[in-house]
């Protein structure tokens, strides 16, 4: 493996090799991609050893000792979470589940769909729950589990698992945190927190391929989660002592994403694991939010609430512009951006993870000015709310 050196492309972006500003699918580096190169046999002594690895690294990341153990699962993000909720909520469980955005209310609808019994303590798409409040609702009510997502990629905000960790530990609540996007570039101790599970994936801040996802879970809530799941393929605790006596996959593997994933592991510890990755891509954010707000933008979120991972701005009100239009100019110059997610106002969004650097995102910015200059967009203040 080679040093990663970002940006690690030559020259910059095109429309045919773009450079995805969007939170998964991600840029991936050239060495990730090329490690899709051969084909393994799924029962072969080195794809199981690979496989081993990737679990023994995704424990290393996840910090929580011998407390927590790593199970990989095929499918997207989504398949993950339903996972890990049908796996750890028992079908009389009851699960506060905390949302400011579109990840927290799947969830939610997921619970609901599973039949288990779901009571929502919402806030404010701008607005990160209170744990003072978690603490009143966990004192009032009786609750097996406790959901939150700890970066709502929706908006961007990063939501405070530390302090909520410590409510729920108090109340002996389980808990359950969707890290897709925050898993491998924000901190979060996994000894410390003492969670129940996590889920996150390989094509997030892990720089892999889309295709799979992973768990890390306690391992004394896991043996008593046997038989909770409600599906067979989305069982983890079923995928887990599979796992664990074979080295193997239960069903096919995802043997070229398991490759590539290798690959980006080792370059995550290569960057200095979660402290150098969450480091570069603080600067990314650094240089999105500064540039854009000199070109006269407005970000969503305040400063303090942000998370260094996507960036959601509120769509300038001039006349000219068109989300289409500015969407299509741009990846036409090779950079690929994000419709917005929110519900109540008009936002596009910009990604700050991925296999690139600040120089990369100072690309973007300089784009955007381009863009908007061709399609005469002066005003690029919001519109009033
Ligand atoms: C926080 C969070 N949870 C869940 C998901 C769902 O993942 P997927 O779209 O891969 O199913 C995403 C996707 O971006 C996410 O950001």
């Amino acid at each position: 493996m080679t040093d990663v050196i970002y940006p690690p492309r030559d020259g910059g972006p095109t429309a045919d090799r773009p450079l995805l500003l969007t939170p998964g699918p991600l840029s991936t580096t050239d060495s990730v991609k090329q490690a899709m190169l051969k084909d393994w046999g799924s029962w072969d002594a080195p794809f199981r050893d690979m496989n081993a690895d990737i679990r023994a690294r995704l424990e290393a990341i996840a910090a929580g000792g011998d407390r927590l153990t790593a199970i990989p699962l095929q499918g997207s993000g989504t398949f993950v979470v339903e996972a890990m909720l049908g796996t750890f909520v028992p079908r009389d469980g009851s699960v506060l589940m905390l949302t400011n955005g579109a990840y927290g209310d799947r969830a939610i609808k997921i619970c609901e769909r599973m039949g288990r019994d779901v009571n929502v303590y919402r806030t404010a798409e701008n607005t990160p729950p209170d744990p003072a409040e978690v603490e009143r609702l966990l004192q009032a009510g009786t609750f097996s589990h406790l959901f939150v997502v700890h970066c709502e990629t929706t908006s961007g905000i990063r939501n405070p698992v530390e302090e909520i960790a410590a409510v729920t530990a108090r109340h002996g609540v389980g808990l359950l945190i969707d890290a897709m996007s925050a898993f491998g570039a924000l901190t979060l101790d996994g000894a410390a927190l003492g969670y129940t599970a996590l889920a996150a994936s390989a094509n997030k801040c892990l720089e892999g391929v889309p295709g799979m996802g992973f768990v890390l879970a306690d391992k004394q809530a896991l043996r008593k989660a046997e038989n909770n799941a409600h599906s067979v393929s989305l069982d983890l605790h079923e995928q887990w002592a599979y796992m664990e006596k074979t080295r193997q996959w239960r069903f096919t593997p995802p043997t070229h994403v398991l490759a590539a994933f290798h690959i980006a592991l080792q370059e995550h510890a290569a960057e200095g694991g979660v402290s150098g990755r969450g480091a570069r891509y603080a600067a990314n954010c650094r240089h999105l939010v500064t540039g854009m707000r000199t070109l006269g933008f407005e970000t969503f979120l305040s400063d303090e609430n942000q998370a260094p991972i996507i960036v959601a701005f509120h769509a300038p009100q001039d006349p000219s512009y068109d989300f289409t239009t500015f969407y299509d100019k741009l990846a036409a110059r090779g950079y690929v951006i994000y419709p917005g997610k929110l519900t109540q106002v008009e936002t596009f969004r910009v990604g700050c993870i991925g296999a690139m650097g600040p120089a990369d995102i100072d690309g973007v910015v300089e784009a955007v000015a381009d863009v908007l200059g061709d399609m005469g967009v002066q005003n690029r203040r919001p519109h009033a709310a």
